[in-house]
């Protein structure tokens, strides 16, 4: 006891009310700036936290982060004065904070039956109240504000609620709670509306992988990073398994979920996981009718004909610039458009296969319809009662129900703008008179700009051509970028074009050059090396465009390159995918001085057809690749293969039949015969290409070479010409032949089995019929298991169609 109390008086030398124990009838002080509890090991401080001018809150925070982070606060919706206000423990038992004028701002409310002797705050951040038996009558634990800590659960009786913004610590709109079927969940729950947004709503509980059966309500974060829940969730910080950590799981003024440890040495934060990886899913970020957009920055914007309802705060979103109401003819009605954006959920009905004009037809005659969603194509039609969670998405296009007559309200830009700045400079002030204190700090404006606004230094309001209102914020004034944050979490993102620039140092370092464009090597901002690819003839509008990427983004697996990025601006197309260590197979396996072994070309050749097996068959869109071959094959550190370059097919300007499928995309020698005829693009495709790759796997040389030069119809004829003497010698039995095909450099180390495999199945993806060849799931199953009975039956089928291409 003695060590601390010493420690203590050294770091605050001043301080001899610095207290780890506050005893009965005893109080701390506002005033007193060295009156507070701090905890044995020093990690966490509660006292008086200065909210604004002359307003604080009585709050646990981390002694040794940068920010002085709160993990606990209590009267985060009623400050006190910065005079006379103090916190007592009376020997009742109830620990009661009063303000200058003695009015009860927070109390325990414990009951009066348990007296108490003393109140301390432990190691984990959570301060007791203890009777004379050291039993526990109250604890912070039990009532959370908008953070957890390791060991504090959350139960059926307890919710974390975020604050509104950046530093305004009072309760905003987003909760993170067990809800009534005993599913953990995060929801906006606004003034107007209410609306679950994690886990995906679109989903099912099942498909969420939850389940609603153990009512037991119970989760909680462990030291060591990892958090349990009774409903089967449960997650692993990125730095999990270390203890020692400071961790604390807090539900952001953003509405996202972020698991945070803290660096010891630099007082910073980083993220280790996060709820949702896109803003954008979360909803009403923007209020209602305001539209959350991540491009070129995060921000909220109104849609034209309206303007911010309260031009210092976002949750109140947009109000319209006019009148609509039920009496008004079609006439006096009319629809804005607005591009590649969505309200998500209101929809009060639904329609498919309906044109547009059908759709705002619907929407016309029935007076509670503000605007509706349509796509097009499928003819998609959902009228919505209620316009909130905008958002800018590839995927939808919006219609918002605006009146002919819009009112022109006098939105002065200068006047807005004038606001927006004093805002952001006049905090948080609590009138100091206790009268003025009491009337004010019920409805208390708590100045705050809306997550993304909050921080702003230079604000501009610009009313651009098609009448949207943009915020302009700091350039690197991301959600996550907060000062002493980093962001580990990797996320699909639009690059500007200036960003990709400075990344390549203006596309200095060429990594490859392919049909598709010129491959640059680039360093991102936060440290992560990438490859961004300028992309040559893409002539698809935006729309189509950001859609594919988008598709591309979606795609995640080991064997494919992830892509993390696009950017799409005046007539730029960039993709920018993680940068792979050892290059492309080509390199090493026609070209390097460094000899590829056995292992490694076998685990290529699986690890090749699995990814493309992923693309083909479990993507939830369907992917054709459409050039396979040793230059799209990426090795990484452990020469595991990635597949680049994949769903570009549809990007590029090419000649487009039937399948929408360019039909000049491929490579010569790769190609398979369907190129030259009118069939349409499937899959098989590519497993062509596999087989050809497959060969040169074992050959170490180019088979395309091999193959005569000459006109496309030549290669496939010498091509098939080689298939069927590898088909005679596999006839023949034995095995000395493969030592002929097999490439010398390997010195005849490689393992026959697996070599006479590839072989085999080499050959059945080159069925010039290519409802003969295998598919990719087939063929990654074909190597993996070495099944004896596929070998007879490929055998058999291998006879009979020599024979029928004779
Ligand atoms: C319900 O969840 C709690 C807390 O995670 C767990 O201890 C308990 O075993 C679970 N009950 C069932 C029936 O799964
Ligand atoms: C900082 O944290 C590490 C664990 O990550 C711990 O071993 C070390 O003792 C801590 N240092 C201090 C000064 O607390
Ligand atoms: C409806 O709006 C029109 C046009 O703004 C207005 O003339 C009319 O008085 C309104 N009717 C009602 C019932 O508010
Ligand atoms: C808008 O306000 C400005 C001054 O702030 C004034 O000069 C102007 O006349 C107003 N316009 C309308 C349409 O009220
Ligand atoms: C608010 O901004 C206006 C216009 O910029 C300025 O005249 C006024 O003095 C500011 N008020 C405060 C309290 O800073």
């Amino acid at each position: 006891m003695l060590l601390p109390f010493l420690l203590l008086t050294f770091l605050y030398p001043s301080s001899s009310l610095a207290k780890s124990q506050l005893f009965k009838n005893s109080h701390l002080s506002v005033e007193d700036s060295t009156s507070f509890l701090i905890s044995e090991d020093k990690y966490f401080t509660a006292g008086f936290y200065k909210v604004g001018a002359n307003a604080y809150t009585f709050s646990i925070w981390l002694t040794n982060s940068v920010d002085k982070t709160v993990t606990w606060t209590a009267n985060r919706d009623n400050p006190v004065n910065g005079h006379r206000s103090r916190l007592t423990l009376h020997g009742d038992g109830a620990m009661v904070l009063t303000d200058v004028d003695g009015t009860v701002a927070w109390s325990t409310a414990t009951i009066a039956s348990a007296a108490a002797h003393y109140a301390s705050l432990l190691d984990n951040g959570n301060l007791v109240v203890k009777d004379l038996n050291g039993g526990i009558i109250w604890q912070s634990f039990d009532s959370p504000t908008d953070t957890l800590l390791p060991s504090q659960p959350i139960t059926k009786n307890t919710q974390l609620v975020s604050a509104i913004g950046r530093g305004s610590p009072s309760s905003g709109y987003f909760e993170f709670h067990f809800d009534d079927r005993n599913v953990l969940r995060l929801k906006y729950n606004g003034p107007e509306v209410s609306s679950v947004y994690w886990p995906d709503p679109d989903k099912t509980v099942w498909e969420n992988r939850r389940t609603i059966y153990n009512s037991s309500r119970y989760a909680v974060l462990d030291s060591k990073g990892r958090f349990y829940s009774s409903d089967h969730f449960k997650f692993l910080a990125a730095d999990a398994g270390k203890a020692g950590i400071i961790r604390r799981l807090t539900l952001d003024y953003d509405g996202n979920l972020r698991l945070y440890s803290l660096d010891n040495t630099t007082g910073l934060w980083s993220i280790t996981w996060q709820a949702l990886l896109e803003a954008f899913q979360i909803h009403g970020l923007c209020g209602k009718n305001g539209i959350f957009s991540s491009y070129p920055r995060l921000e909220c914007l109104c849609p034209p004909d309206f303007e911010m309802t309260d031009p210092r705060n976002w949750n109140s979103g947009c109000k319209p610039k006019f009148n609509l109401n039920c009496s008004m003819k079609p006439e006096e009605i009319e629809f804005k458009y607005l591009p590649y954006t969505d309200f998500w959920g209101f929809d009060f009905n639904a329609f498919d296969l309906l044109s547009l004009d059908e759709c705002k037809n619907k929407c016309m005659k029935d007076c509670n319809c503000q605007g509706f969603s349509y796509k097009v194509g499928i003819g998609l039609c959902y009228p919505k009662s209620i316009l909130y969670n905008g958002r800018t998405t590839p995927y939808s296009d919006i219609y918002i129900k605006v009146s002919k007559y819009v009112t022109n309200i006098n939105s002065s830009k200068l006047q807005q703008l004038g606001t927006i700045c004093n805002a952001t400079e006049g905090a948080l002030t609590v009138g100091s008179s206790p009268k003025m204190l009491k009337g004010s700090s019920k409805k208390m404006i708590w100045i705050n700009l809306y997550s993304f606004l909050t921080a702003i230094s230079v604000v501009e309001g610009l009313f651009i051509a098609i009448g949207w209102w943009f915020v302009y914020i700091k350039e690197d004034d991301h959600v996550l970028m907060v000062e002493g944050y980093k962001v580990i979490s990797n996320q699909f993102k639009r690059f500007s074009y200036r960003e990709l620039k400075s990344a390549t140092r203006n596309f200095k370092e060429e990594l490859g050059r392919g049909g598709s464009g010129v491959v640059y090597k680039g360093v991102l901002e936060n440290g992560m090396v990438v490859a961004v690819k300028k992309l040559e003839d893409v002539s698809h509008g935006e729309q189509e465009f950001w859609g594919e990427v988008s598709v591309i983004g979606r795609i995640n697996h080991m064997n494919l390159v992830r892509t993390c990025g696009f950017c799409l601006e005046d007539s730029h197309r960039l993709l920018v995918s993680e940068f792979v260590e050892n290059g492309s197979l080509d390199k090493i396996l026609f070209y390097g001085n460094k000899l590829l072994g056995w292992k490694e070309r076998f685990q290529v050749a699986i690890g090749v057809a699995r990814g493309l097996a992923y693309l083909h068959h479990e993507c939830l869109e369907w992917v054709i690749h459409c050039d396979v071959k040793p230059e799209n094959v990426l090795l990484d550190c452990n020469y595991e293969p990635k597949i680049a370059d994949f769903g570009l097919a549809k990007l590029l300007n090419r000649e487009v039949i039937g399948s929408n499928v360019s039909r000049i995309r491929g490579t010569r020698g790769y190609i398979a015969p369907e190129w030259a005829s009118n069939l349409p693009i499937t899959g098989k495709i590519d497993v062509y290409s596999y087989g050809v790759v497959l060969l040169e796997l074992v050959s170490g040389s180019r088979v395309s070479d091999l193959v005569m030069k000459g006109v496309t119809e030549m290669e496939i004829r010498a091509m098939k010409r080689l298939c069927l003497m590898l088909r005679e010698s596999l006839k023949m039995g034995g095995e000395s032949w493969i030592g002929n095909l097999m490439d010398s450099r390997l010195k005849g180390d490689f393992d026959c089995k697996q070599a006479m495999r590839m072989v085999k199945v080499a050959i059945s993806c080159l069925e010039e019929e290519r409802n003969r060849r295998p598919n990719m799931e087939a063929v990654v199953q074909m190597l993996v298991s070495g099944d004896e009975e596929f070998y007879s039956d490929a055998a058999e089928s291998i006879q009979f169609s020599s024979l029928s291409t004779q």
